[in-house]
């Protein structure tokens, strides 16, 4: 029997957040009402509380998983904290949100690597939110359209959800059917970004930026110094500085931004298999 609804995400900047918390309330609730007892709802926030240990589900839980796009990609950081849970008949669901550029491989990823872990992924989901790198480029997503397409997502999950949490048919519950998810496997390492965010004059180097950097890329006695073999360009840091004193700088940010703004503004709108 399902007893939790489980979201988790890695969101430097907040919007992966913001839709696997939406996603997976939604989720929760219309589970809720087939269920004889309450279901709780949680989320992990995988920058705050890294998965360190190894973590294992089994079918009482449903687990939504949630990531950026890096350069079509699943963020590097995530790999090795997906790689530690484990799960056991667990129904999952696996989120990207994007930046209205393009989500390339990263969804399929996503997928292959939880079901590797032995999640039985029922659906997969791409969202579009404001670029966190270039902030013009799809600002204002996910908007109140958005919103309206992810309720409607959340029903369809929780339908499906309902059905295979209820079956009694063996092999239905064993082996939902293979999704159909733009993409393939990505054979090469993530490519290495060309910017990187750095600190401003406004930095008063009280290390909070170090102290929640996925990939321990900053000096935390002066963090105007970033080892640049570390840093994958997560935005982390801009986010939690209190004194807006880091971001994408220089002339290279500002024209890749320019040129972002014009590659990336006709409207793409949520897509996903189920
Ligand atoms: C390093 C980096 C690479 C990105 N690569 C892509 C990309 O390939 N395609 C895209 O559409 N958006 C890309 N984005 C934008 C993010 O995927 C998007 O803004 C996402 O919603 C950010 O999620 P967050 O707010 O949870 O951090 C990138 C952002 C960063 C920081």
């Amino acid at each position: 029997m399902i007893k939790e609804v489980r979201g988790i995400y890695f969101s430097p900047s907040g919007s992966t957040k913001q839709l696997i918390s939406s996603l997976s309330s939604k989720i929760s609730k219309e589970m809720d009402e087939m269920c004889v007892s309450d279901i709780k709802w949680e989320l992990n926030d995988i920058i705050a509380n890294p998965i360190k240990e190894a973590k294992t589900f089994n079918e009482e839980s449903i687990v939504v998983f949630g990531v950026p796009v890096f350069a079509g990609r699943v963020p590097s950081p995530c790999i090795p904290m997906i790689k530690k849970l484990k799960a056991d008949n667990t129904l999952a669901i696996a989120v990207v949100s994007y930046g209205n550029s393009t989500y390339g491989d990263a969804l399929y990823e996503l997928n292959s690597l939880l079901e590797d872990q032995g999640f039985k992924v029922i659906s997969a989901g791409a969202f579009v939110s404001n670029h966190s790198m270039f902030g013009k480029v799809a600002k204002g997503r996910p908007d109140a359209k958005d919103h309206e397409i992810l309720n409607k997502y959340a029903n369809l999950c929780a339908n499906k959800l309902k059905r295979f949490a209820s079956t009694d048919i063996q092999e239905l519950k064993a082996k939902p059917a293979p999704l159909k998810i733009k993409g393939s496997m990505p054979t090469k390492p993530p490519m290495k970004m060309p910017i990187r965010p750095s600190a401003s004059k406004k930095c008063v180097k009280c290390g909070l930026c170090a102290s929640v950097c996925p990939t321990g890329a900053i000096n935390i006695n002066d963090p105007t110094k970033v080892d640049a073999s570390k840093c994958v360009a997560c935005t982390t840091c801009i986010s939690i500085c209190p004194n807006g004193a880091r971001g994408f700088f220089g002339p290279i940010a500002g024209a890749s931004g320019i040129a972002f703004e014009k590659l990336c503004s006709k409207r793409k709108e949520p897509e996903w298999f189920i």
